[in-house]
């Protein structure tokens, strides 16, 4: 007998579009803009919200305002607040304003860190091992992203072996959980569902979380790839918005609503009002100026039915006279 997909009853979603979203839009979104719009989202039942990063605003001048954003958000506790850092200036800057949740990211390619953090792999495990005894004593809890963890865009595949080293030398400094990051939409479900099932294998008390871009129309594929494993957690962004400036190619997330609504319909439970959400994702592009790569917003949810065509009606009762 086909018994259907093996899921979990419930997965978690972190929403990165103030972060990953927003990093790359060529006009500047106003602190009150995003402020509102992370107001909106925590109310939707998302658990975690990456609200922006603590990096050089020449790097990234739409997140220049991370101090503002941070300090102006509603702190809701049953939401995990993140932001991303680089290296120990940005550490410091986050620790001012209480963020919950600290993102470290390093990619396993070494031309992508150096593209994207403009220092050697080597470089940014010594920030971390210094952010590391900063907030030993703290309760931010930190996060390690290893990013092009499938693909880099310059060098291609990346080995798992070395993936995986790289996990044990963050869990090594104390990094508590891990995200493996898709950059530039390169893996395939087959690939994540090895990565996956090897990472469970070897760090099985580890959370880990998915964090998927759709560059090739494969993100919600690797999704189901990675849940049939048994990963719970993954990284989205509303309206499907996102990319890494300093990765070539680079295109949106995967859509937090269409991801939602998707492991909705398969019966896993996320705790997120799809329709609340629906709501903030509907208004995301006047917020941006553009239209957003998201469908949901566009076709509406699989259960909203459309009216019956008279002349199909019409047909109906024919066949019912017959
Ligand atoms: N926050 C704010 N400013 C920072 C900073 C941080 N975390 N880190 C460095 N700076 C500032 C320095 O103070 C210095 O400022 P100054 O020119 O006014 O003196 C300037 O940036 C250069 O500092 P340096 O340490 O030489 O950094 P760099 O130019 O080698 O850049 C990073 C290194 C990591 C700061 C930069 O590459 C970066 O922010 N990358 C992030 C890119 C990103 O967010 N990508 C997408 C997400 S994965
Ligand atoms: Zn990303």
């Amino acid at each position: 007998m086909n018994s259907g997909l093996s899921l979990p009853a419930r997965v978690s979603i972190n929403d990165v579009v103030v972060r990953d979203g927003f990093q790359s839009e060529p006009n500047f979104i106003a602190t009150e803009s995003k402020i509102a719009l992370i107001d909106r989202l925590s109310a939707t039942g998302l658990s975690k919200i990456e609200i922006t990063s603590f990096v050089s605003p020449k790097a990234v001048p739409n997140l220049r305002d991370a101090t503002e954003v941070c300090r102006g958000v509603i702190r809701r506790p049953n939401v995990t607040f993140v932001a991303l850092v680089p290296n120990l200036l940005g550490c410091e800057r986050a620790m001012v304003c209480e963020i919950n949740e600290i993102n470290l990211v390093m990619s396993i390619s070494e031309s992508h860190n150096l593209a994207n953090m403009r220092m050697s792999t080597m470089q940014s495990l010594k920030q971390f091992a210094d952010i590391m005894a900063l907030t030993r004593s703290t309760s931010t809890q930190i996060n390690g992203t290893l990013a092009t963890a499938f693909g880099c865009p310059f060098e291609g595949v990346q080995d798992q072996m070395r993936v995986l080293a790289t996990v044990q030398a963050y869990l090594d400094l104390g990094m508590t959980s891990i995200t493996l990051a898709d950059t530039t939409g390169m893996a395939n479900p087959q690939q994540v569902r090895r990565m996956a099932d090897s990472f469970l294998a070897r760090f099985p008390q580890v959370p880990l979380t998915m964090h998927f871009h759709n560059t090739r129309g494969m993100g919600l594929a690797n999704v189901l790839a990675a849940a049939t494993s048994g990963v719970r957690s993954f990284d989205a962004s509303l309206g499907g918005l996102g990319g890494c400036p300093y990765a070539p190619g680079a295109t949106g997330n995967i859509c937090t609503e269409d991801t939602v609504h998707m492991l909705h319909a398969c019966g896993v439970a996320t705790g997120i009002d799809l329709d609340l959400l629906l709501g903030v994702a509907r208004d995301l592009s006047s917020i941006v100026g553009h239209e957003v790569p998201g469908q949901l917003v566009r076709s509406g949810k699989s259960t909203d039915l459309h009216p019956c065509p008279a002349s199909v009606i019409a047909l109906q009762d024919a066949q019912v006279a017959i």
